[in-house]
């Protein structure tokens, strides 16, 4: 098979369409026949060479993919052959062939495009662990997303809006019509306005419950600053760097939280709990046509270097999706 090589660290020209050995499948694990992949930004420093693949995972980058189970491995009895899925994975999405724990399989929701499928998983996958399981939103709060228009931020717009909350977005202000179409009550441009005090103004000086934040130590002071009252507040990405100062006296007067959480080092038993959990309550929603995948554009998977170059200029808007050659 072909897949998405890395020869040596470094900017997007080291992304390589190599031929490599098939993967096969061990017990409780099948090989899905990859139709799609997404970049998700984690690929940029996996190709940078600073996020490598957690032991036992491809080597190959890819986070998630949509394709048609080819094989499956022993103790593998809810999945056969030929069935169409998409996939979290802890790598080798970029490539024709990849395997699967089959409790990182998802079957593609009706009327959801085998392609467009790919865009789901891994952002479902965070999102729903992440403003569900750990923050527990619900209906009639105030969601602020950082990074409106990332795959993650279009998806949680989506899933706030339909739990019920008022979702307010940071992102730059060419995106802001895009995103109050996908349910955003307020946007917010980073650049030219202070996100707190425009929090604070829309909901009445309470401030945000959750704050889905991809921005990490740049943040975090202004972040404790916006939250409400038992406020949560979850860190997911560290774009404004790893420290930041936390004044924890702020966080008491409010009896506020703080967490961080990253999916692709949960054990295989934690990632399938969490993708049973969004088949259960996301599916339906995408299902019903409420939640969908935004996809920015497909490439060929063979020019997974471009696609990064987009990624990285954040001129997307949602998912790029890389698409394998039609066997
Ligand atoms: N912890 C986990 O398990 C997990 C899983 C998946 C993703 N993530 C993280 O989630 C984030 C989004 O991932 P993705 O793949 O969806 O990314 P993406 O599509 O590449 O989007 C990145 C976004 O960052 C935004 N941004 C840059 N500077 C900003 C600022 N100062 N304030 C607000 N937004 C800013 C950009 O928005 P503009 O274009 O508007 O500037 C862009 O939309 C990444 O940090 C990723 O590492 C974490």
């Amino acid at each position: 098979m072909y897949a998405i090589t890395v020869d040596e660290p470094g900017g997007p020209e080291a992304l390589r369409w190599t031929e490599v050995p098939d993967p096969e499948p061990g017990p409780g694990e099948v090989i899905v026949d990859v139709r799609a992949s997404a970049v998700n930004r984690a690929d940029l420093l996996q190709r940078q060479g600073h996020y490598p693949p957690p032991p036992g995972a491809p080597a190959y980058p890819g986070l998630e993919c949509s394709g048609v189970i080819s094989a499956t491995g022993s103790d593998v009895a809810d999945w056969r052959v030929g069935q169409e899925v998409c996939a979290l994975l802890a790598g080798g999405g970029y490539a024709e062939r990849v395997v699967v724990p089959a409790g990182q399989l998802l079957p593609v929701p009706a009327g959801v495009d085998l392609v467009d499928a790919a865009a789901l998983p891994e952002v479902a996958c965070t999102v729903w662990s992440n403003v569900r399981q750990v923050a527990g939103l619900r209906r009639g709060e105030t969601l602020l997303v950082h990074g409106g228009g990332s795959g993650i931020g279009t998806f949680a717009i989506q899933f706030g809006a339909a739990l019920g909350a008022t979702v307010l977005v940071t992102a730059r202000s060419g995106k802001h019509d895009r995103l109050r179409e996908l349910g955003a009550a307020h946007t917010i441009d980073y650049r030219a306005e202070d996100f707190v005090e425009v929090t604070r103004r829309v909901t009445d000086g309470r401030g945000a419950d959750v704050i889905l934040d991809i921005m990490g130590g740049a943040y975090l002071p202004r972040n404790v600053a916006a939250l409400a009252t038992s406020g949560r507040l979850v860190v997911i990405g560290l774009q404004g760097g790893r420290k930041g100062e936390l004044d924890l006296s702020a966080l008491l007067a409010k009896r506020a939280s703080v967490t961080a959480t990253a999916l692709r080092s949960r054990p295989v038993a934690e990632k399938a709990a969490i993708v049973r959990g969004v088949r259960d309550e996301v599916w339906p929603l995408v299902e019903s046509g409420t939640v969908r995948p935004v996809v920015d554009r497909r490439l060929p998977m063979a020019e997974a270097a471009g696609a990064h170059r987009l990624v990285e200029s954040s001129d997307h808007l949602g998912k790029v999706l890389l698409v394998t050659p039609s066997r």
